[in-house]
Formats: C-alpha cells, sequence, structure tokens
C-alpha cells in the first residue's frame, strides 16, 4: 500500500555545475531522502542565477552538470519533478504579481541583498531587490509548504512566508506559508580550513572527480596548525580532516582520532585513508554518473518531462491568482 505523502517540496539551487561534496551532504543527500515522505519538485533556477551575472556563458553546462550529479546521487524523475526556473516561464508572471504586494522596504532590509549590494556595487541591479520575491514565487506556484534549505536561505524564507500572508490577506486563502526544513547535516569546511566548502573559492573536491583527483585534492588540505611535524600530537577536534573523517570514515574515527592525538600517524598518511574513504563512498555514484553521461539527451529529456509536468501546476495556480487579483474574470 502506498502511504500518503506529507505534503509537497520545492527546492532550488542556482547551476553552479559540477556539485561538490558539500553540496552533496548539505542538500542534495537530504532531497534525495525526502523523495520517500514528500512529493518533490527540484529547480535549476537559471533566473537567480542572472542577478549576479556570473558565468551566463557557462550556464547550459552548469545546468547539465548538475542535472547529472543528482540523478546520479538518487533524485529520481519519475517520483520527483526536476526541471529548469526558466522553462516554466509562468513564475516570472507570479513574480511579478506578488511584487505589488511586496512593500520596498522589506526587500532592502534582506541581509542578502544588503551584502550583495557592498560585493557588486557596480551591478546592484533590480532583479537582485526582487530576488526574495521571485523565490517566494517559485514555491508558492507550486504551492509547497515545505523547503529544504541552509541557514543562510531562512531570511528569505521568512520573507516569503510574510509575502503569502499578505497575499492571503488582501486576496482570501490561496498559498500555504512555506516552512523550512533545515538540513541537519554540519557544516562541511573547504580544504583551506578557513570557510565553507564553495566552488568560487576552489576548496572542494567535485563529486565527479577521478579518485586520482579526489586524492591530489585531500592532499592539499589543510590539517591541526599546530601539529607542525609528523612527531608533534595532532588536535582532531579542530582538524578539518578529521571533520571529513566523520563523514567518510565513520568507522575508524576511535583509531584516527587516538593516533592523531599520540602522534602515531602522520598528515600525509591520515590524508590518504580520507581520500581512500571518499572514494569508496563515491564510487557507486560515479559509476551511475558515468552510465548517465554515455546516454546522451537523456538529461534534456528529463527536464523536458518535468517542465511539462511543472508547467500544469503553474499554470492553473497563475489562473487562481489572476482570478483573484481582477486580471481574469472569474471562472
Ligand atoms: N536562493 C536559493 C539559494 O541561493 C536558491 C533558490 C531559489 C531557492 N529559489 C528557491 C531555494 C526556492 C529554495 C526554494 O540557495
Amino acid at each position: 500500500m502506498c502511504a500518503q505523502k506529507k505534503g509537497r517540496v520545492f527546492s532550488g539551487a542556482r547551476p553552479t555545475g559540477r556539485q561538490h561534496i558539500g553540496n552533496y551532504l548539505g542538500a542534495i543527500k537530504n532531497y534525495v531522502a525526502l523523495q520517500d515522505e514528500y512529493d518533490c519538485i527540484y529547480c535549476a533556477v537559471d533566473i537567480h542565477a542572472l542577478t549576479t551575472l556570473e558565468n551566463t556563458d557557462k550556464l547550459q553546462e552548469n545546468i547539465q552538470e548538475m542535472m547529472l550529479d543528482w540523478l546520479a546521487a538518487g533524485l529520481d524523475p519519475q517520483r520527483s519533478i526536476l526541471f529548469v526556473q526558466s522553462h516554466v516561464p509562468e513564475v516570472m508572471v507570479l513574480h511579478t504579481l506578488l511584487s505589488m504586494v511586496t512593500p520596498y522596504s522589506w526587500l532592502t532590509r534582506v541581509p542578502s541583498f544588503k551584502e550583495k549590494a557592498r560585493q557588486q556595487p557596480e551591478n546592484i541591479n533590480y532583479g537582485l531587490l526582487g530576488y526574495p520575491v521571485l523565490m517566494t514565487a517559485d514555491i508558492v506556484i507550486y504551492k509547497a509548504d515545505t523547503v529544504p534549505v541552509g541557514e543562510d536561505q531562512l531570511a528569505h524564507l521568512e520573507l516569503a512566508r510574510e509575502i503569502v500572508r499578505r497575499f492571503n490577506h488582501l486576496f482570501s486563502p490561496t498559498f500555504p506559508e512555506p516552512q523550512p526544513k533545515l538540513t541537519q547535516a554540519p557544516l562541511i569546511v573547504g580544504l583551506d580550513g578557513s570557510q565553507k566548502m564553495s566552488k568560487s573559492l576552489n576548496n572542494h573536491i567535485e563529486l565527479a572527480a577521478t579518485p586520482e583527483e579526489t586524492h591530489k585534492r585531500v592532499m592539499t588540505a589543510m590539517t591541526d596548525p599546530q601539529r607542525q611535524r609528523k612527531t608533534d600530537p595532532g588536535r582532531p577536534e579542530v582538524c578539518n580532516v578529521y571533520s571529513l573523517h566523520q563523514q567518510f570514515n565513520p568507522d575508524k574515527l576511535d583509531d584516527i582520532a587516538y593516533k592523531c592525538r599520540n602522534a602515531l600517524r602522520g598528515c600525509v598518511e591520515c590524508k590518504g585513508m580520507l581520500a581512500d574513504g571518499i572514494n569508496r563512498e563515491l564510487k557507486p555514484f560515479r559509476e551511475r554518473r558515468q552510465g548517465l553521461v554515455e546516454r546522451p539527451g537523456y538529461v534534456k529529456e528529463v527536464l523536458a518531462d518535468g517542465a511539462q509536468r511543472a508547467s500544469v501546476i503553474a499554470r492553473e495556480t497563475l489562473l487562481e491568482v489572476e482570478e483573484k487579483m481582477g486580471l481574469k474574470a472569474k471562472a
């Protein structure tokens, strides 16, 4: 018997190309798990990617590579809808309509807007200001109630709920208030040990890397800065490599920590074990991904089917909104 699903999940990610182990542990793994309990819709948000105008020449390639990673990781196009934001243009119409119920002052106080405005003072565009309105439209056009995100998106979701409440108040209850579902993943630090793992900081390990590349990248990782020589005792609790061991070698942690603390194993050997652990864990993923790469046109087919299924829901919601706002005669 098929159990009743709990509700509808929507999440989006900017198409950044090949995904790394931080993306996997922080988001993708969770997306995969949610498919069992919810109706899931996952989207590559290409329009959002335009707000910072990075990599638009690589946009198509980045979408393709991210989707290959999502599919190989276990997002299942039979169960979930996988699509590209701009392929369902109704969301841009809803964005415009929602913008009419969104006070300007709500948008200028969003922390990510202020930060982006600081980072790119030469390109504080109108789209950047409207970013959270488009994000709200993404979610509510599918009437999703649950949104798996990282902490950095909580302010956006708060705003989404405010916009929804205002719309529902002005035009009668229409949208559920979307709730965040925080991933219970630890922060995955980059190989440089300083910040979050990220492609733009080039401190990442791609899921699709070869075992040799993985080994080479891991060897560049920072360890406990106080451990200068092999004979110095190390501190696993501050070591970035150890935090990755927790993810990829959970069965060997006691041995790893003990030998580190007592200077019985050097960092180079310890990193080799980490590379082996990562390669072991990712082997089935990498095989599945290669299988998908060898099916030309497969990703395009998945995305065309996803856009088609998403459009059916989006058109229905948009029609309801247009009627409520007086743009169309009520049916
Ligand atoms: N803003 C999100 C990010 O940068 C991406 C995103 C766009 C999103 N639309 C969304 C996330 C809708 C969740 C739901 O990560």
